[in-house]
């Protein structure tokens, strides 16, 4: 079988399974099997595949239809500028959060070094991102799942980035290191009802324990909010992502615990998705 043919059947069983862009998640698939670039592809539609990469595809093929996203398959997501690894263990970085790094770098001056928390760091895509553009600063990156901080360690390495930041495993509720003069998070913010909702690629695929706030949405916010008062230097920075719905409640919790609202910004579809706070 050729790339064509073989393209031409992933994407019929993909679109016949319901699968959002089936024909680029095939390309994708068979870009990793070949280990080489989309356009490799587009160039030579009628070089054969051995039976060794038929099977590998099948296989890959066979996890995308059974809704497993393609970031898991591939083992990789881009986002901001880099490429992060990615499994199962942490949630896939969503564009909209690069909402929070614009925020980041606009606290943080070229030429200075801060002192920055990363509550609930998952892949460490967030933290990293900065970290690479600024690279005086130094972080903690925080998680409650060990596998979790296992793949930011990972993608920490890919970026040489290791020595400039602290990973550890603890709950937000249990950390009492202070004098940061930035806190970012995107906690887990779904309620209960709307969990139930996700796409199945999300419900039955990402952690429930990166994706679950309790059954209001607000249990996870409210705890970064209560313990960034502490860990906070006065006047340092809480950009924190949010949901769409949760503005008005995140701003009253945030004034509840003496912070000075000085933003909000919304995402690529107009809804808003970041805080940024000062503690007083
Ligand atoms: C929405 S994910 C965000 C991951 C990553 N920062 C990103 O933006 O792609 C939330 C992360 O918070 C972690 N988490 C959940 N509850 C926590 C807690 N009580 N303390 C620390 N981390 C927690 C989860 O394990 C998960 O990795």
């Amino acid at each position: 079988m050729n790339y064509s043919q073989i393209l031409k059947k992933g994407e019929n069983l993909l679109k016949k399974n319901n699968i959002k862009n089936p024909y680029l998640d095939t390309e994708l698939i068979l870009s990793k099997v070949i280990k080489k670039e989309r356009e490799e592809i587009l160039l030579n539609p009628n070089n054969k595949l051995n039976n060794k990469d038929i099977i590998k595809f099948k296989n890959y093929l066979i996890r995308r239809k059974k809704k497993e996203p393609i970031a898991y398959i591939l083992g990789h997501k881009y986002f901001w500028k880099h490429k992060f690894f990615t499994n199962k263990f942490v949630l896939i970085p969503r564009p909209d959060t690069e909402l929070v790094i614009e925020e980041a770098l606009k606290f943080l001056p070229d030429d200075n070094s801060k002192k920055i928390l990363d509550i609930g760091t998952g892949s460490g895509c967030i933290l990293l991102s900065v970290l690479k553009e600024r690279p005086k600063c130094r972080g903690t990156a925080i998680d409650i799942s060990i596998k979790a901080i296992n793949v930011a360690k990972t993608n920490a390495k890919l970026h040489q980035l290791e020595n400039k930041i602290n990973f550890i495993n603890i709950d937000i509720d249990k950390y009492n290191s202070n004098n940061y003069d930035l806190i970012i998070s995107n906690p887990p913010y779904i309620n209960s009802i709307d969990l139930n909702r996700l796409d199945d690629d999300i419900k039955f695929h990402e952690p429930k324990l990166a994706l679950s706030g309790g059954s209001d949405g607000f249990r996870n916010i409210e705890k970064v909010i209560v313990k960034s008062k502490k860990l906070l230097k006065i006047n340092g920075k809480l950009i924190l992502e949010i949901g769409h719905k949760q503005k008005d409640k995140s701003i009253q919790i945030l004034k509840k615990n003496g912070f000075y609202i000085n933003k909000l910004s919304k995402d690529l579809s107009g809804k808003d998705r970041c805080v940024v706070s000062t503690r007083l």
